[in-house]
C-alpha cells in the first residue's frame, strides 16, 4: 500500500517570517497525522529556516526548482546539492509555471531529474496538458511526451524514488478543478506509461499526486480514486487551516 503523500508548494510567497509561522503550526498541527506523509516545498530563501523548524519532526522538506549542474558560473541558479545542504530532500520539477514562464524543455527536465538524483534529492515531475491540448484530444499524447522525454535513461531502480504530479493547466490556480473522474483517467493514464517506460513494479510503487485547485472540500473525493496518491497542492497550501484540513481528508483515506 502507498502512504498519500499531500504537498505544498508554496510558490513565489512567504517571507522568512510568514514562512517560519507557517510551518512551525503545521508540525503541530499535523502531530496526529500518521498515514499521510507531508511535504512542504517553500521558497529558495526560505529553506533553511523551515528546515529549522521541521527538524525533529516527520514533515519532509523541497525546493520548487534546481539547477542541472553541480555548480558553476550560472548567477541565480541553484544546484541539487545546494538544495540538500539547505534540509531538503525533495525538489519539484518542471512545474508548468517553470515550463510556461521560465523555458523549461522536456529536455531540460530530463537533466534536472538526473541532477535530483544525483544530488539525493526525491524528484516530484510535475505533468500536464493545457486547456486547448485536451480540447484538442491530446492528452494522451502531451502526457505520453512529457513522461518518455522526462524520464529518459532513468532504470526501474533509479525511479524508486521518484513522484509524479498531474496537474491540469487548466486547473491551477483557477479554482476550476479536475473532476475525480477526469483526474483518475489521467492518473491511470500516466500509471500505464510508467509501466511501459519501467516496469509493472515501478508503476505501482509510484506515487502520483494530482494538483489544481485542490482545497479541503474537494480532497477527499480525489484522493479516495484508485489511481491519485495524494495532492499537490498550491493557494490552499498556504493557510494552515486548509493545509490541516487536506492533510486529515489525506489521512482519512483508506486504500
Ligand atoms: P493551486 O492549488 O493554487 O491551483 O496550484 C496548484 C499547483 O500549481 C501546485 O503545484
Amino acid at each position: 500500500m502507498r502512504k498519500l503523500l499531500v504537498a505544498g508548494n508554496w510558490k513565489m510567497h512567504m517571507l522568512n517570517h510568514e514562512a517560519v509561522s507557517l510551518a512551525r503550526q503545521l508540525k503541530v498541527r499535523s502531530l496526529g497525522l500518521h498515514r499521510v506523509g507531508l511535504v512542504l516545498f517553500p521558497p529558495f530563501t526560505a529553506l533553511t529556516a523551515v528546515a529549522e523548524i521541521l527538524n525533529d519532526s516527520d514533515l519532509q522538506l523541497g525546493a520548487q526548482n534546481l539547477h542541472d549542474r553541480r555548480s558553476g558560473a550560472f548567477t541565480g541558479e541553484v544546484s541539487g546539492e545546494m538544495v540538500r545542504s539547505a534540509g531538503g530532500s525533495w525538489v519539484l520539477i518542471g512545474h508548468s509555471e517553470r515550463r510556461q514562464f521560465f523555458g523549461d524543455t522536456d529536455a531540460w527536465v530530463n537533466l534536472k531529474v538526473h541532477a535530483a538524483l544525483e544530488a539525493g534529492l526525491r524528484p516530484m515531475l510535475c505533468v500536464g496538458e493545457s486547456l486547448e491540448e485536451r480540447q484538442a484530444g491530446r492528452l494522451q499524447e502531451v502526457l505520453g511526451r512529457q513522461l518518455a522525454e522526462g524520464l529518459k535513461g532513468l532504470t526501474a531502480a533509479s525511479a524508486t524514488e521518484l513522484a509524479l504530479a498531474y496537474e491540469p493547466v487548466w486547473a491551477i490556480g483557477t479554482g476550476v478543478v479536475a473532476t475525480p473522474e477526469q483526474a483518475q483517467e489521467a492518473h491511470a493514464l500516466l500509471r500505464g506509461m510508467v509501466a511501459e517506460l519501467l516496469g509493472m513494479d515501478a508503476a505501482q510503487r509510484l506515487s502520483i499526486l494530482y494538483g489544481g485547485s485542490v482545497k479541503p472540500d474537494n480532497a477527499r473525493l480525489l484522493m479516495g480514486m484508485p489511481d491519485i496518491d495524494g495532492a499537490l497542492v498550491g493557494g490552499a497550501s498556504l493557510k494552515a487551516d486548509d493545509f490541516v484540513a487536506i492533510a486529515q481528508a489525506a489521512d482519512g483515506v483508506v486504500k
